[in-house]
């Protein structure tokens, strides 16, 4: 089948990077003769027939806008077989022959499931967490990981300034990529994970207690969303220490602002890539990096892969903060 016309969302939370996508995937698929339609607020847009046309002029100068133009949604109801029929009948009624995705893996279930019915997808991935198993770097990540380095340095001109700790928490779900970076980009003292256990006792207080005795005078803690917990341990590290300790959340300001070049730039690989291989006629397919090229997978075996934490970096971490 010839590809005359094809759709492309942005679902899940928002990344830097997902206009900069949108851009390339317009741009590629408008330079081979294909016309594309922007659809509003992820799956919601595709169920109730919300969409525009995408014209050269309208992706020009998104390139450097966070956030998504495009909206973004989390949308229940296309995680239902009715939900997923309204949209496969809006994709027949508009003529739409394929649809890109861009998010994280609960969009790229959706994608299966439009496949699955007969509408072509291929998604991309874009989450400021870091946490799809199957690509090495995820559209949103850089941006993110550069505004957590600048807002902990901020809190790091506080907390040194009153002989303080300060716990900041770092978002991620379940994934702790994001915490563990920002944890060796800012020299924090400590580093908390979901994915490696730790002991608060020995972890936390001993290095804020060590790092006392060799006269450090102010302390970073960085603790990843999915462990939590960031005003309790703030107590607890006050009562135990005498040092007095503020506790942070830094929040969705680490999803905002403009992309980073390397976010620019790979979201415009991965929307080239990505609509190439749609007209080629692969679909079901998730775009990824590997060694920094760009490739792509099924999306099962995509889902299916597992995604660890890199332990040298966490061994290299424990070596460069000072004790
Ligand atoms: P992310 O894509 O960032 O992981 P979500 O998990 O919230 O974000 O998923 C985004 C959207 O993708 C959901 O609101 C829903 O519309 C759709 N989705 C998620 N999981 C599934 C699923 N198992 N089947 C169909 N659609 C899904
Ligand atoms: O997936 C991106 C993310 O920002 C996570 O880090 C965080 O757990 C979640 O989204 C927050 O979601 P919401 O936008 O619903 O608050």
């Amino acid at each position: 089948m010839s590809i005359q016309k094809i759709a492309v969302l942005t679902s899940g939370g928002d990344a830097p990077g997902m206009n900069a996508a949108v851009r390339a995937v317009t741009r590629t698929a408008l330079k081979k003769g294909v016309q594309v339609m922007g659809v509003i607020r992820g799956y919601n847009g595709l169920i109730h027939n919300n969409m525009i046309e995408l014209t050269e002029d309208a992706v020009s100068g998104k390139i450097r806008d966070g956030g998504t133009f495009l909206y973004t949604a989390r949308c229940p109801e296309f995680r239902e077989e009715a939900g997923i029929q309204k949209a496969v009948q809006v994709c027949r009624d508009n003529g739409i022959d394929g649809v890109v995705v861009i998010g994280g893996d609960g969009s790229f279930r959706g994608a299966q499931d439009l496949t699955r019915h007969g509408v072509p997808c291929v998604a991309m991935p874009g989450t400021i967490d870091n946490d799809i198993s199957s690509c090495e770097e995820t559209i949103g990540y850089d941006t993110a990981i550069n505004t957590c380095i600048q807002m902990v340095d901020r809190l790091d001109d506080t907390t040194m300034a009153h002989d303080r700790c300060s716990v900041v928490e770092i978002m991620g779900r379940g994934c702790g990529d994001l915490a563990l970076e920002t944890a060796i980009a800012v020299g924090a003292t400590a580093v908390c994970v979901p994915e490696i256990p730790f002991d608060f006792d020995k972890d936390v207080l001993g290095r804020i207690q060590q790092a006392k005795a060799n006269g450090r005078t102010h302390f970073i803690i960085v603790v990843a969303e999915g462990v939590g917990g960031v005003v309790e341990m703030a107590k607890k590290i006050e009562e135990v220490t005498g040092i007095e300790t503020r506790g942070t959340i830094l929040g969705h300001v680490q999803r905002g602002g403009s992309p980073s070049a390397r976010d620019r730039i790979l979201s415009s690989r991965m929307g080239y890539y990505a609509v190439n291989i749609l007209l080629e006629g692969k679909s079901n397919r998730v775009v990824a990096t590997k060694q920094n090229d760009i490739v792509d997978y099924d999306i099962e075996e995509a889902l299916s892969m597992k995604k660890s934490i890199d332990m040298k970096m966490y061994e290299m971490f424990n070596v460069l903060a000072q004790q």
